[in-house]
């Protein structure tokens, strides 16, 4: 090796291009057989002045299905090819950690279920995904059609006073309201109310999220832990959400103990059945900390990405009268004025293609975060460990190589009658819940939820871009956010008559007869 590299020094003396000498240098640090990862050099502030996927987009575009992306002393592989895809999150899972995930989330997820690594995330794993059977997803169906509905009258009163909405705050705390109830049986009432917690959560939140888009680690500075204002109220936040668990840890646990208790797979407290009480009621086996990391975790996980799911999907929408009439049929024939029920979720076909669509083009989060934790090869490029990895599903979901049309909103592209699609029928270039042992928990929950809320809200209401509403522009956290709002003009919808279908057909109704 060393003869080869004292020839490659001579070359580059008689001035051989530095693109050629770094080919032949990766080629023999490979030992011969494998080659150099291309490079792209970037500027931070760059990437800091945009939603950060959109540059690697354009570069994905130019260097391909894995690059390396440098800064300074640092450097990411950005993947976007789904066999690459795969190899890290399905076949070679064990290889790789959450990395600098669980560095930024530790503050507030601590050891909780998406970025523990090794041992302590099996166990929690194992403990946690029982919780969410069958017969408890369907029984949300009433929570999220409850919670729907309180929205679809606070949505009354704007279209009856001709007042403009912010949708994507709207959606935000639909979410919180049923992450609550769903996971540990708290009522926020943030559609209603902004009480001390509901601040303390969004706190958080927003901490998580500039933490995960920030330069330096301000945080990690020991001074200023104790005097920075914004990092004290971090912490009081903080407290407030743990003294609260703590609390509803509590309040669960002496349920549990006056129950007369028969657990089973598909355990349920009818009065109460949230994941915390089926975890409790199993004995768990766990601490307080590590339960309300858990909690807190699922708590973040199932409440800003469903949310962000709902505003993209009414940002399409609204650009697509298309697909809204297509859609507001569906509905209309299936749901009429009911709450849904489970088995409509079969029959919400369109609606849930319109959801399976908007995950398509906004993925939540854009991209999956991990690092290697032993030597691997990832396509033709052998990697070694602790290389920090981005795989953009971003990228993934928007090639032109792997879709017609690929920036387009067309919910017509998953077949009506097809299989759901999901990352391995679309062999990892879809990756909406990402894949693996790693994959999402809540993806059945969160698919229901979104379906019943698009379709209550698109039953009663029209919706479209409020006149002079600012540029929807997306930005950035865990999540994609709009920049400055999603503002609609919300309108009562002249519903037409709700006739069960085989009647239409036999039946001359008018169409112009509402019966609200
Ligand atoms: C993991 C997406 C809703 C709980 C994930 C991952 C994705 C994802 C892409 C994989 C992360 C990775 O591999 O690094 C979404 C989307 C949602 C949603 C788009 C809404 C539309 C929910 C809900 C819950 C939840 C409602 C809880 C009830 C979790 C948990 C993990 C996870 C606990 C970590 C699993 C593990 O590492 O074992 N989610 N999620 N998610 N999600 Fe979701």
């Amino acid at each position: 090796k060393s003869v080869l590299l004292s020839i490659l020094e001579g070359l580059a003396k008689v001035g051989v291009p530095n693109e050629v000498l770094e080919f032949l240098f990766g080629w023999i640090e490979g030992g011969g057989s494998y080659l150099r990862i291309p490079e792209a050099k970037g500027s931070i502030q760059a990437i800091r002045s945009v939603a950060f996927f959109i540059p690697l987009y354009e570069l994905y575009l130019t260097y391909g299905g894995i690059f390396r992306l440098t800064f300074g002393p640092k450097s990411f592989l950005i993947v976007s090819d789904p066999s690459i895809a795969k190899h890290i999150l399905r076949d070679n899972s064990k290889a790789y950690s959450k990395g600098i995930l669980a560095e930024i989330l530790d503050f507030v997820m601590g050891k909780g279920l998406i970025p523990a690594d090794g041992e302590i995330w099996r166990v929690r794993r194992r403990a946690i995904v029982p919780a969410l059977h069958q017969k408890y997803v369907a029984a949300m169906i009433g929570l999220f059609g409850q919670a729907a509905d309180r929205l679809c009258k606070k949505l009354d009163v704007a279209a009856s006073d001709g007042e403009d909405a912010e949708m994507e705050s709207l959606f935000s705390r639909l979410t919180l309201d049923i992450i609550g109830k769903a996971v540990f049986n708290y009522d926020f009432d943030c559609l209603s109310n902004d009480t001390g917690i509901v601040e303390a959560v969004y706190t958080v939140l927003r901490e998580a999220e500039d933490r995960s888009v920030a330069p330096i680690p301000v945080w990690e500075i020991p001074i200023w832990k104790d005097i920075s204002p914004r990092l004290r109220k971090v912490n009081a936040a903080l407290k407030l959400i743990n003294d609260t668990l703590d609390d509803l840890i509590a309040i669960c646990k002496r349920m549990v103990d006056e129950e007369e208790l028969q657990f089973h797979e598909e355990y349920m407290n009818e009065q109460d059945p949230s994941i915390l009480h089926f975890l409790l009621a199993s004995g768990d086996d766990v601490s307080s900390k590590q339960l309300r990391d858990d909690l807190m975790t699922m708590l973040i996980a199932g409440h800003e990405t469903s949310a962000a799911v709902l505003t993209w999907t009414f940002y399409l929408l609204s650009k697509e009268p298309r697909v809204m009439s297509k859609l507001q049929e569906e509905v209309d024939s299936v749901l009429g004025d009911r709450l849904p029920t489970i088995e409509d979720m079969k029959k919400l076909k369109y609606t849930t293609r319109v959801i399976n669509e908007s995950l398509r083009l906004y993925p939540q989060p854009p991209v999956l975060i991990r690092r290697s934790l032993e030597e691997d090869v990832l396509g033709e490029y052998p990697i070694k460990r602790g290389e920090d990895i981005f795989i953009s599903v971003w990228n993934l979901h928007r090639s032109p190589e792997l879709w017609d049309d690929a920036d387009k909103f067309e919910p017509e592209r998953w077949a009506l009658d097809g299989p759901n699609p999901n990352e391995t029928n679309q062999s990892f270039k879809y990756l909406p819940f990402g894949g693996g042992p790693r994959k999402c928990v809540g993806d059945l929950f969160a698919t229901y939820e979104t379906v019943v809320a698009l379709a209550m809200l698109v039953r009663r209401f029209n919706f479209q871009m409020a006149v002079g509403a600012p540029p929807v522009e997306m930005t950035t956290g865990a999540t994609i956010h709009t920049t400055q709002g999603l503002k609609m003009t919300v309108t009562h919808r002249i519903k037409p008559p709700i006739v069960p279908s085989l009647q239409m057909s036999t039946l001359e109704v008018d169409p112009s007869i509402s019966l609200s």
